[in-house]
């Protein structure tokens, strides 16, 4: 149970968050963004801006700063702001107004009158569900079937018992704390960036190209980012726009979005919609799961969700067939989010599971536990270490699950319909590979070191403890060093993968520094090791260590007037084909319902998962609570609303656009059975960001069932729904 080691800088407001960065000579950009959501601009008047007070520079299509395109996707935009006319959606980047004062930029940038060419956008995802087609790239299917099999719906039509039922999700909105921002300085033909990102390579790389710069005169320094969430691993309109203005006028400039901009030109969660068909025995055993899978797609890149895919990796079936289509709108662009695919894919098969359940009189626990799979259910591969029965029983027995009464509506306290539900957590698991410095300093200190990001996900603070575990010095000495585009290259922080990629380099790069410091300690003359074999000095508790001489490293180093000693390693990429890597765990929740006004309270909560290796009991387990939190969002609040006829987001702010807030969330109880996973590293972690996301959702609709025998198939699930 270790502290978040930049917890206190972050509560006391002395960590530098990219927007905090106040340079010399720092102006200001403000973005315009367009008031339609398809067509041509056909003029911007921008002589009034451009001579209001403290005005810099206006750049428009007109008048642009040039950028090149991106030659490839990363979940973000290929075409670079301000190059051409087009408008593909509402709140595009369309100018950016240059000013001595934020407030002179913003103020400027509302006299810029634009004229457009409009066309009517296509801009309703219900509207376009007839005319979904294949996605842009990626098989449109996937089916695994048994032999003799002719098809999916033949294997449904031959099941004892089916269900089928259609399942739809809204768009959502990231909504970080931070808004995204960009400071940009450059010193001669070097830029730095001072910049929100869930990986300074991928600023680096997307810098380089727009900007038409060579990588090494780019510095990314980002070591604190206020919440990533999936839209700050793409990089958006204002970083490159605000580069290229900061050259052009000799002169820092930063650009912070607003929190409106932030909903359109940052991107968002697809809406999607899933048609899910489970075939049983009247035992419970799955025999077929289909699921056809539609998400939105914006016209202006090629993110999708493929959100039917969990079919294919959760329950054992002998068939399952998933498919993906799109629906191609002028919308914002559509980009990874919160456990993209698996958050949306869980709320469909996790209801469909229950209701399933409910339709064969089966525990909806039991149902899961029957068809629970050793292997990967759609290549038959083993799983590397899965213990969910034990998240299972062990969720069970502490939440009460026995005590559920089984008939919707049977439970009530005053006004208020009272429900249980439960729903099976997972994510996948991955590792990529890393490298990490570690430098063992004079005052007895260590620096950790590489381009990894914490998001507020306490990723640092696993650097700093996997590094004073393997030095045996208390994790106060370790200073993690991430976020900065000069250290070597470790883990973005994406798909909950940066404990399992970077935690194995951190331990191979302190181990390499002990080396490096015990070679040192029998090389130097001045060195009271000098001489002896290295393989007779050990490093532990932080110092070397021969017979009866024992000296601290930092007191070595300095008798030995040498300010420190580094090394970095390189971990490998997981080659392991013949094992699934997953994590698993089990979600129980207890809903109120007011039987007058309809309003959901989500009153309890359990969460009990295998993650492998726990590095740190409490950052992980505020990942968990995170993600549980946003699964409350996800299932009861959060909905970006879009108007069909304009493209327009009616809801764009945090007034109107609900996340939870304390008074929506009980106390969670998380709970984390501790089995490393050491066929996917030696470390064993296999990492959390997204976990607690998923299957949330359902288990909240499915305890919404439990408690009024409404089954609410949209998500979110608000109060209006339930009054019908
Ligand atoms: Mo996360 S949605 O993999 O950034």
């Amino acid at each position: 149970m270790t502290d978040r080691v930049d917890g206190r800088l972050k509560v006391t407001g002395a960590a530098t968050y990219a927007a905090d960065n106040r340079l010399d000579r720092l102006a200001y950009g403000y973005l315009v963004t367009s008031t339609v959501a398809r067509g041509t601009i056909v003029s911007m008047d921008t002589a009034a801006a451009s001579k209001a007070p403290g005005v810099l520079a206006v750049y428009t299509p007109f008048e642009p700063l040039k950028l090149y395109r991106y030659t490839k996707e990363q979940n973000d935009e290929l075409t670079p702001p301000l190059q051409d006319a087009n408008v593909r959606y509402f709140g595009q980047a369309i100018g950016l107004v240059v000013a001595e004062t934020f407030e002179q930029a913003r103020d400027a940038a509302a006299l810029i009158q634009v004229r457009y060419d409009a066309k009517t956008p296509a801009a309703s995802f219900r509207d376009g569900l007839p005319s979904a087609a294949d996605p842009p790239s990626g098989s449109p299917v996937s089916e695994v079937l048994a032999p003799g099999v002719g098809s999916i719906d033949d294997a449904l039509n031959a099941s004892e018992v089916t269900i089928s039922a259609t399942y739809t999700a809204s768009m959502q909105n990231h909504n970080a704390m931070e808004p995204h921002p960009t400071v940009a300085a450059w010193d001669g033909d070097h830029v730095t960036l001072y910049t929100a990102t869930q990986g300074v390579i991928l600023v680096v790389d997307r810098i380089a190209e727009a900007l038409g710069i060579d990588k090494a005169k780019i510095h990314v320094r980002n070591p604190y980012v206020g919440g990533g969430f999936g839209n700050k691993w793409g990089i958006w309109a204002h970083t490159p726009l605000t580069a290229a203005a900061a050259r052009a006028l000799g002169r820092p400039v930063k650009t912070v979005l607003t929190r409106e901009q932030a909903f359109t030109v940052v991107g968002h969660r697809p809406a999607s919609q899933q048609t899910v068909s489970l075939g049983a025995r009247k035992d419970g055993t799955l025999t077929a799961i289909k699921n056809d899978g539609v998400s939105s797609k914006s016209a202006s890149n090629s993110f999708y969700e493929p959100v039917a895919n969990l079919c294919l990796s959760l329950y054992a079936s002998p068939n399952i067939h998933v498919s993906r289509k799109v629906v191609t709108l002028d919308v914002p662009v559509t980009t990874i989010m919160r456990a993209p695919q698996e958050a949306n894919g869980s709320f469909a098969l996790e209801s469909a599971m229950d209701e399933l359940a409910v339709k064969l009189g089966i525990d909806p626990l039991e149902l899961r536990r029957k068809n629970d799979s050793p292997v990967v259910p759609s290549s038959g591969v083993p799983w590397s270490s899965k213990h969910l029965d034990e998240c299972y029983r062990i969720g069970a027995e502490r939440f009460g699950w026995s005590r559920r009464n089984p008939t919707p509506g049977a439970v009530t306290d005053g006004d208020w319909l009272v429900g249980l539900g439960m729903a099976t957590a997972t994510y996948g698991a991955s590792r990529a590979q890393a490298s990490v410095k570690v430098r063992l300093l004079a005052n007895g200190t260590a620096v950790v070191s590489g381009t990894g990001a914490d998001l507020g996900t306490g990723q640092s603070t696993v650097w700093a403890i996997l590094a004073a575990e393997s030095l045996g010095i208390p994790v106060a000495r370790i200073r993690p060093d991430l976020g900065d585009s000069a250290s070597p290259v470790a883990a973005n922080a994406g798909g909950s993968g940066s404990t399992s990629t970077n935690g194995p380099a951190v331990q191979l790069a302190t181990d390499a520094a002990k080396t490096a410091m015990i070679a040192l300690a029998v090389q130097d003359e001045r060195s009271p090791f000098h001489g002896m074999a290295a393989g007779d000095v050990r490093f532990e508790d932080g110092r070397l260590t021969a017979g009866n001489l024992s000296v601290p490293f930092g007191s070595l180093l300095t008798s030995l007037d040498v300010p420190g000693v580094e090394a970095t390693a390189t971990s490998p990429k997981n080659g392991d084909k013949t094992h699934g890597f997953r994590s698993f765990g089990a979600h129980f929740c207890e809903v109120r319902v007011n039987a007058w006004t309809g309003e959901p309270r989500v009153s309890r909560w359990l969460t009990v998962l295998d993650a492998g290796r726990i590095v740190n009991e409490k950052t992980a387990h505020n990942q968990i609570v995170g993600g549980v939190v946003m699964g409350i969002g996800h299932a009861l609040l959060e909905e970006t609303r879009l108007e069909p006829a304009t493209g327009r987001i009616s809801n764009a702010d945090l007034a109107s656009y609900l996340v939870p807030v304390n008074a929506d969330v009980p106390p969670i109880d998380v709970r984390f059975l501790d089995y490393p996973d050491t066929l996917l590293s030696p470390l064993g972690a296999r990492g959390i960001g997204e976990f607690g996301i998923v299957g949330a959702a359902g288990a909240v609709a499915n305890a919404v069932h439990n408690a009024t025998g409404k089954r609410i198939r949209d998500l979110p699930i608000t109060l209006e729904k339930l009054l019908t």
